[in-house]
């Protein structure tokens, strides 16, 4: 079982999802709608979502088998969003992949580079784990700044690879191993070190990503 730490740099502090959180998570993600449907993780042959007690429910158990490590993003103590490890696997590939998401009022304040930074060096440090990769849609300009700003390399266009928003959609892939960030991704942010050419997109792929493969 997965240990999920409270960790703060800041006004920033990310934290283990509780079930008590579902009733300030479910306003947020209402609120929020128009904002986040875009980004937005669907299955496929259902509409809509689960209620977020359930979803909760769900993601402890995944993290009680550890496939997961869910977090809430506090700003100043008040919750606004989520960052979540999941995919995680050991042993010889000891990766996972992060997710993240921020209500539209809280936006640009750099509250999540720091959240995935946090979150990223515990991954390295405590949970053992040498990778991890952050999946983006090619339109997210946003998200694309995160991986800039961490200096996450980018590793290449996966078609149609996740559903999201009710189709598989492309996403560009961006990853960082513990070698390549010796001092911890959160110094690398602070001190402004992090390199954002490593999560450059090569043309090729921007125009690939544009193309319809059916
Ligand atoms: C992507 C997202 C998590 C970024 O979080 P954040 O805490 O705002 O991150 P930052 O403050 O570092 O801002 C990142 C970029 O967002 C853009 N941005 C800044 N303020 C913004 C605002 N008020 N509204 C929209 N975008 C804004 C800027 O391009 C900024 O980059 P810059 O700092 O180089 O100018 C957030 O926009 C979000 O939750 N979007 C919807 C869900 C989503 O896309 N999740 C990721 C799926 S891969």
């Amino acid at each position: 079982m997965i240990f999920v730490p409270t960790l703060t740099h800041g006004d920033v502090t990310v934290r283990s999802i509780r079930p008590r959180d579902a009733s300030k998570i479910s306003r947020l993600l209402k609120e929020n709608r128009s904002w986040l449907e875009k980004w937005e993780a669907t299955v496929p042959g259902f509409d809509g979502m689960p209620p977020v007690g359930d979803m909760i429910r769900g993601i402890l158990r995944l993290a009680r088998k550890d496939q997961v490590a869910p977090f809430v993003i506090e700003y100043r103590g008040e919750v606004v969003g989520q960052v979540t490890l999941s995919g995680l696997s050991f042993g010889s590939l000891a990766s996972g992949a992060v997710g993240y998401w921020v209500a539209e009022s809280f936006a640009g304040k750099g509250i999540t580079p720091l959240a995935v930074a946090l979150v990223g060096d515990w991954a390295f440090t405590t949970l053992g784990i040498h990778r991890v990769e952050v999946c983006i849609r090619p339109e997210n300009e946003a998200s694309l700044q995160i991986v800039r700003k961490l200096g996450m390399r980018y590793e290449g266009l996966r078609r149609r690879y996740i559903h999201i928003d009710g189709d598989w959609r492309d996403h560009f892939c961006f990853a960082i191993t513990i070698d390549e960030v010796l001092g911890g991704l959160l110094a690398a942010l602070l001190r402004g070190t992090a390199n954002p050419s490593l999560a450059d997109i090569p043309e090729a792929d921007r125009i690939a990503a544009r193309t319809p493969i059916r």
